[in-house]
C-alpha cells in the first residue's frame, strides 16, 4: 500500500513516515519546508534504512499536487499539512483560514479526480474548547477558541459532508492531544522556529540555557497543584495511532473520531519536576498570569481508540522527557 503524507517533514509526519516504512508501507510526502527541513528526509531515510518519494510543494497548489498523484499510484493519504500557532492564528486568522481550508479542499478535490478514498486527518483536541467533563470522550461538545482551532473543526465537518455525499469515503479523525518527545535515535524530534509557545518545547530551551526561567501560566487553576493539566503523548505512540488508523480505514468504510492521547493527565510542574529529575538538569521557573485561552485540565478518554483500532499508547512520561531532550542535546 502506497500512502501521501502532507507535511510530511514536519514534527508529527516526520515520526508517522518512519512507523509507515517500518510497517512495510511505501511513502510519498510531500512539504513546503514552511515549518521544517529538508535535512529531516536524510534523517527518516537513515533511521529505517528505505527511501521515500518526497516533493516540495504547497498542497494549495492544484496542479504540482496533480502531479504526483498522476506520477504515483496513492492508495491512502495522511493529511498532517497546515500553520498550527495558535497566537499567529488569533493575529492573522485570514492566512490560517486560506491555508489550512485551501490546502484541504484542494487535496480532497484531487483526491477525488483520482479515486482515492482513504484518509486520515490530524485534529486536535483543541475542538473540544474547555470541556464541560473530563476525561474528554470524542461525544463530547465541541468548540473553539481561536482561529487555528477553528480550522480544525470546520475541516472535520468538510470531511463529515464528504462522507455524507459519498459513502465509499473512509475516514479516520485524530484528535491529538499533546505531543511531546522525540525519535529514540535522536535524530527527530520538534524544533520550532523563534521562542517557542508550546510548554515542552520551552522547557527543553530552558534546559540548554538557550532562555533563562520558563514562566508557569498561572498557579491558581481548580487542579491539584493549581497549574494546568494536559494528556502529554510520546509523538511515537501518536506516530503509531496513525498506523492502526489507516489499517482500520483500509478495511471498513465510513467516517470517525478518535482521542490519541494517554488518558493521564500531568501538571505543568509535574512536567518540569520530571523533566529535571529524568535529565538531572535545573529548570528554573516563576510562576506568572495566566495565559489567555487556557484552561485548566485537558485529558481524552481513549477507549474509543483503544478499542476500534485497536492502539494504545505504551510510553511513559520518562520516555518523554528524555528524547526530547536527547534530541536538542544532538542537534
Ligand atoms: C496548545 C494549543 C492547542 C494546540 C496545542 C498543540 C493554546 C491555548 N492551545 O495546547 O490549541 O492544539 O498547543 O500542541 O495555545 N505553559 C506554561 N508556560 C509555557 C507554555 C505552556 O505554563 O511557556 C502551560 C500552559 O498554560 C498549559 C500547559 O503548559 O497549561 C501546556 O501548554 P501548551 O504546550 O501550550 O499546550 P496547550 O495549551 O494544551
Amino acid at each position: 500500500m502506497q500512502v501521501l503524507v502532507t507535511g510530511g517533514t514536519g514534527y508529527i509526519g516526520s515520526h508517522t513516515i518512519v512507523e509507515l516504512l517500518n510497517h512495510g508501507y511505501k511513502v510519498v510526502a510531500v512539504d513546503n519546508f514552511s515549518n521544517s527541513k529538508k535535512e529531516v528526509i536524510d534523517k527518516i531515510e537513515k533511521i529505517t534504512n528505505k527511501k521515500i518519494k518526497f516533493y516540495k510543494l504547497n498542497v494549495c497548489n492544484k496542479r504540482k499536487l496533480e502531479t504526483v498523484f498522476k506520477e504515483n499510484k496513492i492508495d491512502a493519504v495522511i493529511h498532517f499539512a497546515g500553520y498550527k500557532a495558535v497566537g499567529e492564528s488569533v493575529q492573522k486568522p485570514l492566512m490560517y483560514y486560506r491555508n489550512n481550508l485551501d490546502s484541504t479542499l484542494t487535496l480532497l478535490e484531487v483526491m477525488g479526480k483520482y479515486n482515492v478514498k482513504k484518509i486520515v486527518f490530524s485534529s486536535s483536541a483543541t475542538v473540544y474548547g474547555d470541556p464541560e467533563e473530563l476525561p474528554i470522550k470524542e461525544t463530547a461538545r465541541l468548540s473553539t477558541t481561536n482561529p487555528y482551532g477553528s480550522t480544525k473543526l470546520y475541516i472535520e465537518g468538510i470531511l463529515k459532508d464528504l462522507y455524507i455525499s459519498d459513502n465509499e469515503y473512509s475516514i479516520a479523525i485524530l484528535r491529538y492531544f499533546n505531543p511531546v518527545g522525540a525519535h529514540p535515535s535522536g535524530l527527530l524530534g520538534e524544533d520550532p522556529n523563534g521562542i517557542p509557545n508550546n510548554l515542552m518545547p520551552y522547557i527543553v530551551k530552558v534546559a540548554k540555557g538557550e532562555l533563562p526561567q520558563l514562566n508557569v501560566f498561572g498557579n491558581d487553576y481548580d487542579t491539584p497543584d493549581g497549574t494546568g493539566v494536559r494528556d502529554y503523548i510520546h509523538v511515537v505512540d501518536l506516530a503509531l495511532g496513525h498506523i492502526s488508523a489507516l489499517e482500520y480505514i483500509d478495511k471498513n468504510k465510513g467516517i470517525d473520531y478518535y482521542n490519541l492521547g494517554t488518558g493521564k493527565g500531568y501538571s505543568v510542574l509535574e512536567m518540569v519536576e520530571a523533566f529535571s529529575r529524568e535529565n538531572n538538569v535545573k529548570i528554573p521557573y516563576k510562576i506568572g498570569p495566566r495565559r489567555e485561552g487556557d484552561i485548566a485540565s485537558c485529558y481524552a478518554d481513549t477507549s474509543k481508540a483503544n478499542k476500534k483500532l485497536n492502539w494504545k499508547a505504551t510510553r511513559t512520561l520518562s520516555d518523554m522527557v528524555k528524547s526530547a531532550y536527547k534530541y536538542v542535546s544532538k542537534n
